[in-house]
């Protein structure tokens, strides 16, 4: 997929891609974390690299390669996420593309203990947990800075289209790729997504296919619309 000049579509344009889990400390050896494989977040990264965008992919930890052609910022926690997300975003050459794929921890432990928790006899510690910072709605937020086209990722149950609508409004981004996490589905952690892309015109249902086809078609889809 090359413009009639030649010239990959996405060349001379910079993206941002966040994947993977993060982790989120109890203490120094523990900590809470999620099924997240990063294979979606990192297909995309590869794939828009690969139609010429310059990408930052900000990767939580996981077991993949950095994908070809992407410059790769690995952070464990929500909070690092953000803060990387933030540099890249008010980096001297501006993010034109955002796609948020990663499976941020909503909530990170309040007050996260220095020194390993014991067993000291007084039963089991009780956590407290508190909301971590929202990347995706922060990058949605209007200004100069904000990327032409935002991205989200929604991990629904239920009536997947209609949960993720609503979440598309209540976060401000433009597209969101929603995905259907039930029990059974081989969504989190698979090979195989099944997606749905809502964006401000309707819905486009795509059949089930690899996280690599999902990354690749929705780079040309984003390839597509940036070339409008
Ligand atoms: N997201 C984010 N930062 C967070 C939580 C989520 O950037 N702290 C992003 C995800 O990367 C994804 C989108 O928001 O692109 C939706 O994530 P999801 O977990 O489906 O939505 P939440 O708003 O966290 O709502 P909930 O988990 O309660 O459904
Ligand atoms: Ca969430």
């Amino acid at each position: 997929f090359f413009t009639e000049s030649g010239r990959k579509p996405l060349a001379g344009k910079r993206a941002l891609v966040t994947s993977g889990p993060t982790h989120e400390p109890i203490d120094p050896v523990r900590y809470i974390a999620n099924r997240s494989s990063g294979k979606q977040g990192h297909a995309i990264a590869a794939a828009l690299a690969a139609l010429g965008a310059d990408v930052t992919l900000v990767s939580g930890p996981t077991r993949l390669p950095d994908p070809p052609g992407c410059t790769v910022v690995a952070i464990e926690t929500a909070r690092e996420m953000l803060a990387a997300c933030l540099a890249a975003r008010d980096a001297a050459v501006p993010v034109d593309i955002a796609v948020c794929a990663a499976a941020v921890a909503d909530w990170r432990v309040a007050g996260a203990s220095d020194r390993k928790l014991k067993k000291d006899g007084g039963g089991p510690p009780a956590l407290a947990l508190t909301e971590n910072p929202d990347i995706l709605a922060t990058l949605s937020q209007a200004g100069p800075r904000r990327p032409a086209l935002v991205i989200g990722f929604a991990a629904e149950t239920g009536d997947v289209v209609a949960t993720a609508t609503a979440k598309r409004a209540r976060k401000g981004c433009d597209w969101i790729v929603a995905n259907d996490v039930s029990l059974g589905t081989t969504t989190f952690g698979g090979t195989d997504n099944t997606v749905h892309i809502i964006r401000a015109d309707g819905v486009e249902s795509w059949p089930t296919m690899g996280k690599d086809a999902v990354g690749a078609r929705l780079a040309e889809a984003i390839a597509a619309h940036v070339a409008d």
